[in-house]
């Protein structure tokens, strides 16, 4: 992360709840209206709130003046880290807020023994691809998934992080499973 950006990244709290599904809601609303929406766009609070009780993902957050302008959900998986949801507010693209998430998260990977980020990104959004490969993440796996009825072309895309020795993963969320394993759709 570059030294002079404002944003400052934490792991979120469970009372960050309403303000990581607004930050999502905002990032994703570019989606609502295409024919094959991300399933970001219907996300209530609830799911968000019970999610991170349940321990279903963790989340991070990015703060400018202490306002969450982005957010990230991840969750450890039989190979790796997998995030998903990644989100910038429209207000504060193009700053490297993205670019400074994902280090945070090869650094959490690193510190929860992992040697693996990974995440599914839509094909036709060549501009999301892009931006996953200039953060040093490659191709390993393509697959079809249907929204609305229509195929939508999902990669998976990966990058691998020097796993830490002798690290502790400290806040471990109730009811995190380290070593449950994820299939299926778009990692959105
Ligand atoms: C995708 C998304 C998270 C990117 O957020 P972002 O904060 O704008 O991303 P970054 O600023 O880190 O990087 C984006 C681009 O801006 C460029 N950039 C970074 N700082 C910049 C600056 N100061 N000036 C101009 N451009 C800059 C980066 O080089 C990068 O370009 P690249 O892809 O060619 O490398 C955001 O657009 C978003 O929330 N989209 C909707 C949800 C979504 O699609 N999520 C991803 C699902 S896979």
């Amino acid at each position: 992360m570059e030294p002079s950006l404002p944003l400052a990244i934490r792991p979120a709290r469970f009372e960050d709840a309403a303000a990581i599904h607004a930050v999502t809601q905002a990032a994703y609303g570019e989606y609502k209206d295409t024919p094959t929406p991300s399933m970001a766009t219907t996300e209530t609070e609830r799911l968000v709130a019970d999610g991170l009780r349940q321990g279903a993902f963790r989340a991070a957050v990015g703060e400018v003046d202490g306002r969450i302008v982005a957010a990230v959900r991840y969750k450890v998986t039989s190979n790796g880290l997998l995030f998903f949801r990644l989100a910038v507010h429209p207000e504060w693209r193009r700053q490297g807020f993205a670019r400074a998430l994902v280090e945070w998260l090869a650094g959490e990977a690193s510190r929860l023994h992992t040697n693996r980020l990974w995440c599914q990104v839509r094909l036709p959004v060549v501009r999301n691809v892009e931006f996953y490969r200039s953060a040093g993440f490659t191709i390993c796996g393509e697959h079809t998934i249907l929204r609305n009825g229509h195929p939508v072309p999902v990669a998976t895309m990966e990058r691998k992080v020097r796993e830490a020795v002798g690290a502790t993963s400290g806040y471990l969320s109730p009811g995190y499973s380290r070593g449950s394993s994820v299939r299926g759709g778009e990692g959105e």
